[in-house]
């Protein structure tokens, strides 16, 4: 029986993997985003779970955009960080966790969501930026294996944000019934608002962003409740991305602890944030 640690929500802005990887994160541009994630990054060091779900959207990269899956989960023994254009970032690839995904696989068509299954898979900005924001110092590997849970956000019709929640909840019941591990971490990715093409490009919505910081802890049912063009108008035609934190919301307690979170604009175009909620509180 595994459980659900910790959820990490976070942005998954390239640029801030740039920052790290070419030594700017103390540059006065850069410095007060990576002083936010601070407390968050000591409290999850002493918090190492046995294997992590993030839940993130490719963007073109890892997949072509002639074949979209609306939900997919990774399978693969490993992921390799793919080359955006720049050459493959310098941070570890991602070890698997083959077990726990045909685990979930499984569970989740047996509960009614119909995943594509990814047995090769190349992990974009979407899915390496959030794990540095969780260790920025990797070393040799990542904390932990991951497995990647992958969301259609950047092609009409993406999902609602009431079937991510679900989605969520079925993760949640089939983490609960895996063998194969003690804790588990599920980072949610993406956001905040942001547009990058268009007539809006560079559109941001601290108070739509903040309203969405606290009901995600205490209201997610206020997030489904959203329309995707909602989320387009209110967040921007990226800002859609937030729906991907209610899978992660979904796999989670009613009842969670925020430990610790951080909003700062921009982060390139974009409104980052970080919020970081313990499942066990006390
Ligand atoms: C930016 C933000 C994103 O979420 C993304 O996927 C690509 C770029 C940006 O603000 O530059
Ligand atoms: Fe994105």
């Amino acid at each position: 029986m595994a459980e659900v640690i910790w959820g990490l929500a976070t942005s998954h802005v390239p640029s801030i993997g740039a920052a790290m990887d070419r030594g700017k994160t103390e540059d006065p541009y850069w410095k007060p985003l990576f002083d936010g994630y601070r407390p968050a990054r000591e409290w999850l060091a002493r918090h190492p779970p046995d294997v992590a779900v993030l839940v993130y959207n490719d963007h073109a990269n890892g997949i072509d955009l002639d074949v979209v899956p609306t939900f997919a989960l990774g399978t693969a023994e490993s992921y390799r960080v793919a080359d955006e254009g720049f050459g493959r970032r310098p941070v570890p690839d991602v070890v698997g966790a083959p077990e726990l995904s045909q685990h979930l696989l499984e569970s989740l068509v047996d509960d009614g969501f119909d995943l594509t299954a990814f047995q090769e898979l190349d992990v974009d900005h979407g899915f390496t930026v959030p794990l540095s924001v969780w260790t920025p110092e990797p070393g040799d590997a990542w904390p932990c294996p991951v497995v990647p849970l992958l969301v259609n956000v950047i092609q009409y019709p993406q999902p609602t944000a009431a079937r991510c929640y679900a989605l969520g909840q079925a993760l949640g019941r089939a983490i609960a019934r895996f063998d194969g591990a003690g804790t588990v971490g599920i980072l949610g990715t993406g956001g905040m608002s942001h547009q990058l093409a268009g007539a809006r490009a560079g559109f941001i919505n601290s108070t739509f962003d903040h309203m969405f910081l606290d009901a995600i802890q205490h209201d997610p049912a206020a997030l489904t409740a959203l329309s995707r063009e909602d989320y387009i108008r209110e967040a921007g035609a990226e800002g859609i991305e937030l729906i991907m934190w209610l899978v992660m919301r979904g796999a989670m307690n009613a009842r969670i602890r925020k430990v610790h979170s951080t909003y700062h604009v921009p982060a390139s175009n974009t409104a980052a944030a970080l919020a970081l909620f313990d499942n066990r509180p006390a």
